[in-house]
């Protein structure tokens, strides 16, 4: 019965990981920050008088309308940055450059989806001139179609140019952007709507991946007609939708409602000026799963996040003026947003977009690109590397990747095997790996090594970046002894940080602000070693992770109950030797409903459609009934033990019914 999973090895293995790797001198020699002693020193002074930091990384970085007053106002938890000043973030990212030598540098260059085996995928460079001119064009479509300043508008494309234009178009007229994951439901986008109360939506016809053709347009129709159990249309602050052609698949144009991209351009000009933003003017909502139902709008704001994502681009990436830098994540989660449009543009760096899956039409996909392109940067997660590892060295093998000069990996905690991996046979043992923590919340990099400063160890962050004051404490926010387990909070406000829950207040404090006295808590559990390097174990709220997706269990279970055969549903992880974490629903069926296969797959797809093909349940087990304690709470960490296939540990005697567990373990159904 009892069985090790890999993952828990791997956790086993995480803590005693003893390997060092120093930076390499060659790379160390021509970085940004070339030694752990002048790291220390800047560490130090950001955190001895972070206004003093932070206005001078402000005067520096960014191009102000109009300075700021004030660097800092600070009362727990509401934050202003820069107080005051003006500034626009797609100005800081394209018109700067315009006048520079960089005007006519590649700031996007984008592969496609390939059509088949050995066909390379579609090509499209974009300069920064031509990107600002797309995106002043757009701009002007987005104000031609009633956009206005603080207007907020959903984005549902594919990884197409197109996402990062309607970003900054958005950014140049100060309407707040929401993009929405392509994976994601016409019920996920419809409660997206009303939660923000968008007044348009930009979207495509369709989108591929992995030969299939994704119907966003289609999925934009079903949510604007979907309603709340009160009988209001969810959607019904939405006045228009923007349709680019993409996949040319077809789609209904609802007359008076939805216009085409490419046919609005017939209207407009390229001369569109970059709106006077206030520092604090939102910037962005992203939704991310929490432990409840309902996903949050975590806001972030225009100075504070553009700083943050503009210096640790430079400084964990290390980037040149001749770096292609390759960032994989789509830009439907926050790693898109900071990683592959943001930060990167505003440094002047040309960023790669890839439209399609790792495997698709083979398992040499990134491998390919890396080789054609030159990529000299690549940032990706742990799970897509132990996908790499399952698919075979031959793979990597067949191409030269020796352009690359530094990996990345962020979404999850990796396993000192992967990293191994990635260092070895991907890095070719010359590569820096800079391991990133950070979350939606906090908009940019928190933990993390400087490639040519901070000796690496697999599997930890290592230490913090400038101006970021983490601790690792007890339930009271005391701090744990060395190597001891414990709540990872950030003691400091930082620019970059979230500015709320959006409509919620009180939501934001009680998440963040209430566990830990004063502190962020951050919702995963940390150690701290003897070198005072950060090592993340892991969600310790009911969110996890799977192959780097934060999804909330309890937004699964709100999803499965929704369906008429199912009176209770409890969601855990399972250790997943790829995903990280798998998931796994222990269902109880209302009274007469039967368990048979079908029914599992019909769960499967009911909670694809009311949440999005990335929450579909990995396993799912019927139970009669629940285990739960005498206060009628299911009692999870037992639930967690079936799910792994351990053995039942600790006291279970508070269980209410004995046999409910005794039928669990025996895999009855
Ligand atoms: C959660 C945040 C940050 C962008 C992608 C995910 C986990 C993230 C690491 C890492 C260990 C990590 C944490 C965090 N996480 N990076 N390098 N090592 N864990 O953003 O969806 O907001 O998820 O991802 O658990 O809380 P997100």
């Amino acid at each position: 019965m009892s069985q090790t999973s890999p993952a828990s090895k791997n956790i086993t293995s995480v803590s005693q990981e003893t390997r060092v790797f120093e930076p390499n001198g060659e790379f160390s020699t021509a970085a940004h920050i070339s030694s752990l002693t002048q790291y220390r020193r800047l560490y130090n002074e950001s955190i001895r008088d972070p206004e003093k930091f932070w206005a001078k990384q402000a005067e520096q970085e960014l191009i102000w309308f109009k300075p700021w007053k004030k660097v800092l106002q600070w009362k727990v938890p509401d934050a202003k940055w820069f107080v005051g000043g003006k500034l626009n973030v797609s100005h800081n990212c394209l018109d700067r450059h315009l006048s520079t030598p960089l005007a006519n540098k590649a700031a996007i260059i984008w592969e496609g989806e390939p059509a088949s085996p050995g066909k390379p995928g579609e090509e499209r460079v974009l300069t920064f001139k031509q990107l600002h001119r797309e995106v002043c064009l757009f701009a002007n479509v987005l104000k031609r179609n009633g956009a206005r300043k603080g207007d907020r508008v959903l984005i549902y494309l594919p990884m197409v140019p197109e996402a990062a234009v309607a970003m900054l178009a958005c950014a140049r007229i100060g309407a707040v952007h929401s993009v929405v994951f392509g994976g994601f439901s016409a019920q996920s986008v419809a409660d997206r709507i009303a939660d923000c109360g968008a007044k348009l939506v930009i979207t495509a016809d369709g989108g591929f991946r992995r030969g299939a053709t994704i119907q966003l347009k289609k999925n934009v129709d079903d949510a604007l007609v979907l309603k709340d159990a009160s009988g209001k249309r969810l959607a019904e602050s939405i006045e228009r939708v923007i349709v680019l052609r993409r996949a040319s698949n077809d789609i209904h144009i609802e007359e008076g409602r939805d216009v085409w991209w490419h046919r609005e351009l017939e209207y407009v000009d390229a001369n569109c000026p970059a709106a006077h933003m206030d520092s604090e003017d939102p910037l962005f909502i992203l939704y991310t799963s929490g432990s409840t139902g309902k996903p949050k709008g975590i806001f972030h704001t225009t100075a504070g996040f553009l700083l943050g994502a503009k210096l640790t681009s430079r400084l964990v990436f290390d980037l040149k003026p001749d770096d292609l830098y390759w960032c994989t994540a789509d830009v439907g989660w926050v790693t898109g947003h900071s990683y592959v449009v943001y930060g990167p543009l505003a440094n002047g760096a040309t960023s790669l977009m890839y439209e399609g899956a790792p495997n698709f039409p083979e398992p040499d996909r990134f491998w390919r690109i890396v080789e054609k392109y030159g990529v000299t940067i690549l940032y990706t997660a742990p799970t897509a590397i132990r996908a790499f590892m399952k698919w075979g060295v031959e793979w990597p093998k067949k191409h030269n990747l020796t352009s690359l000069r530094l990996l990345g990996t962020v979404g999850e905690p990796i396993n000192p095997e992967a990293w191994m991996w990635y260092h070895e046979v991907i890095g070719g043992g010359r590569c820096p790996i800079v391991d990133t923590w950070w979350q939606t919340e906090t908009g940019v990099i928190m933990i993390t090594p400087l490639p040519g400063a901070t000796p690496t160890k697999p599997g930890s962050a290592t230490l913090p970046f400038f101006g970021v004051v983490p601790e690792v404490v007890d339930d009271q926010g005391k701090p744990v002894p060395t190597n001891s387990g414990g709540k990872l909070v950030i003691r400091k406000p930082w620019p970059s940080m979230l500015r709320g829950v959006w409509g919620d207040p009180q939501r934001f404090r009680e998440v963040y602000w209430s566990e830990i006295k004063g502190s962020y808590f951050t919702g995963d559990g940390c150690r701290r070693d003897k070198d005072g390097y950060f090592w993340i174990v892991g969600r310790i709220d009911d969110v996890l992770n799977v192959a780097g997706h934060r999804i909330g269990t309890a937004e699964i279970e709100s999803a499965l109950v929704s369906n008429p055969n199912v009176a209770e549903a409890a969601v855990v992880g399972r250790p997943d030797e790829l995903k990280g974490q798998a998931l796994v629903a222990f269902v109880t069926l209302k009274t007469g409903v039967k368990a048979h296969p079908q029914l599992r797959e019909e769960l499967r797809q009911h909670v694809a459609k009311e949440i999005g093909p990335v929450a579909k349940p990995d396993d799912i087990r019927f139970a009669e009934s629940l285990p739960k304690t005498r206060s009628g709470k299911i009692m999870r960490r037992l639930l967690k033990q079936i799910a792994a296939g351990d053995e039942i540990k600790g006291d279970t005697t508070t269980l209410e019914d004995f046999g409910v567990l005794a039928r669990l373990t025996q895999g009855e159904e």
